[in-house]
Formats: structure tokens, sequence, C-alpha cells
């Protein structure tokens, strides 16, 4: 079950084009694509004569034609040619998606399509700012999305699964102040003269001991932001604004593919003390990897929790206190979701 009056990321924008792309998002078909001369569309991608999948189908100045029959629908879903029949009835259409192009990104909305406000999209403009050098990825997940949810929510997990990586021996140590507000939970955290991790030393060229902030923002259901950085200890003042300092603004944005699978977009823009950007292209390898170890710990987790009787239920320690924040906020949103609306009637 998925929240589903929320902007998800569907594609990074440059992946949409003339040439269809099938998703499968909170478990519907969609067909992402655009015409010649208009903006990026998303379609059910099920053609309404014979359920073949329009991402078959040949992309026309005005539409997208199925490949099975021939049937063409326009960029907002509705038929405009039938092959044989000059009629075309007014159901004979397939749902559209809102989809907003922001920031790099295609925002899809997959409830009710009079509730999706642009407003409410998480600001990723750092993703589009040449000021910014950005490494991105993505990753196919073969876990539901609250388990990678679970992970960047637990930062206890870098001193672990990222020993090469993101390692800090601070972490489980060091708890973050979690402030719910309406929209998710934010987390501040700072660790004063310590070890860089091997990728905040590489990026930053820090050879002495830093001092690290994570400033993250939980935006519900499931957007991550997470500015981190470092930089040399032995100064007065809060960390992130010191001169010098390495930052990264990292966004995580997560999209349930179906329950057992997700899409994983991240990006990572970033700022370097030195003003090399050639670094971006290692942070890029690093953080790649770093997200492959936390893929290869939570697909095995995906797993082992399928296995488990249902009676059984994981045991929680203080660390998880942002996690189940989270998970209490999802499950709130999911009953409002499903609590139907007042019926009013005419006075
Ligand atoms: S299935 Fe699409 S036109 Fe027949
Ligand atoms: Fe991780």
């Amino acid at each position: 079950m998925f929240v589903r009056n929320a902007w998800y990321v569907a594609a990074f924008v440059h992946e949409c084009s003339e040439r269809p792309l099938a998703r499968t998002i909170l478990g519907e078909p969609v067909v992402l694509f655009r015409t010649p001369s208009g903006p990026c569309v998303a379609l059910q991608d099920r053609c309404c004569h014979r359920f073949a999948p329009l991402s078959m189908g040949d992309v026309e100045a005005d539409g997208i034609r199925c490949r099975y029959h021939g049937m063409k629908f326009s960029p907002q879903g509705a038929c405009i040619e039938i092959p044989g029949q000059s009629v075309i009835p007014p159901k004979m259409c397939v749902q559209s998606f809102p989809l907003v192009e922001r920031h790099g990104l295609l925002w899809i909305w997959m409830g009710e399509a009079q509730r999706a406000d642009p407003e409410l999209i998480v600001d990723v403009h750092w993703n589009d700012d040449p000021a910014w050098p950005t490494a991105r990825g993505y990753i196919h997940y073969k876990a539901n999305y609250q388990l990678i949810a679970d992970n960047l929510l637990d930062f206890s997990h870098l001193t672990y699964v990222h020993r090469t990586t993101l390692a800090n021996a601070a972490f489980p140590n060091s708890h973050p102040q979690i402030t719910p507000f309406e929209r998710g939970i934010r987390l501040v955290r700072e660790i004063r003269d310590c070890e860089a991790s091997p990728l905040h030393a590489m990026a930053g060229r820090f050879e002495g001991k830093v001092d690290f902030w994570n400033r993250q923002v939980w935006w519900l259901p499931s957007v991550f932001e997470n500015w981190a950085g470092s930089v040399p200890t032995g100064a007065e003042g809060a960390p992130h604004e010191r001169p010098g300092g390495l930052h990264l603004r990292h966004f995580s944005l997560l999209t349930p593919e179906t329950e057992k699978t997700s899409h994983y977009f991240w990006v990572q823009p970033c700022q370097f003390p030195h003003g090399d950007n050639s670094v971006i292209e290692q942070v890029g390898q690093g953080i790649a990897k770093a997200f492959a170890e936390d893929n290869w710990i939570i697909e095995a987790q995906q797993k082992s929790w399928e296995a488990c009787p249902p009676e059984i239920q994981p045991l929680s320690v203080r660390n998880d206190a942002a996690l189940g924040r989270v998970r209490f906020m999802i499950n709130e949103l999911l009953k409002q979701e499903q609590t139907p609306a007042p019926l009013h009637s005419a006075a």
C-alpha cells in the first residue's frame, strides 16, 4: 500500500524523449514520452482497446499510436483516431497523470489529480545549478521503499556498512536532534573534531581532523534531503556556516515500483573547498559504491523480512527513533487516504 497523493520522481528529465519509456510506479504501468513540440507526459501504459502496452507504440506529432491496432491517443490521454472507424466514443481514453518537469527531474502524481499542487514539489534546485557540480545515479531495488527509507534515517549503519566510503566511528553515538514538522522530520547532527570519512577526506582534501555536519529533511513520503559536509576543526561557529567547508547537497528520491521493488534516484550536488570541480567524478563513484553497499544489505534484509512469520516483529533501539517516526507518519497518511471523504449535501 502506498501514499498516492504525493509527488514522486518518475524519471530524470533526460530519460524522457520521443522514444516511449515504460516504468511501473506505485504498482501501475506508466508510459512517459514527449511529442516533438510538447512537454513530457505520463499516460497509463495500457491501451484501452485490447490492453497492449502503449510504450511499445510510436510517438507522433500529436500523440502516441498503439502498435497493435493503431489507435492514437493525445498527450492528455484522449483517443483521437480509431483506424476503420470515424466515431470515437468519449470513454475511449487512457488515464493521464499530472507530470511536472523541475530541477532536472520529472515529478508524477498518482493520486487525486485535483490535489496535485506543484508547490508541494521538494526544492531540488541545486541539481540544475551550474554552481553545483553534480553526480547522479539510479538504482533499481529489489526491496520495499520503506526498508530503504529506514536505512537513510539511521546513520548508525554507516560505521558498519560503509567501512571504505562513508564510515565515521562516531556515528552510532551521535544521536541527531529530531524535529517533526507538518511534512516530515528534520534531523540535525554535528560531530566535532573527528576523522573525516574516506569520501569527505578525498572530496575535501582534508589532511587533519574535521567538524562534520548533517542537516537532513525527510519529506513525506519518500524524499530524503541530506546537506552534509566537513570543515577543518578548531574554529568557532557552526560548521556548516564556516568558510573552507566541503558541502554535499544530497537527495535520495525513492519511488515505489511494487511492494517488493523500488526506484531509487539520487543526485549529489557539491561544492569543494579547493575549487577543483573535477573531483565530482570520484565523488560520484564513491557514492555509487556506498549505495551498492546499502543495496547489498537491504535486498538481503527484504528476503529475510519476507521469510519471517508475521507474528514476529522487529525490535527497536534508540537509533530507530527517526525511522519509527517516519513510519508512523506514513501510516497516518495511508489512513487518511483510506478514509472516505465526508459527503456534502446541498443546503
Ligand atoms: S490494443 Fe491498442 S489499438 Fe488495439
Ligand atoms: Fe547507507
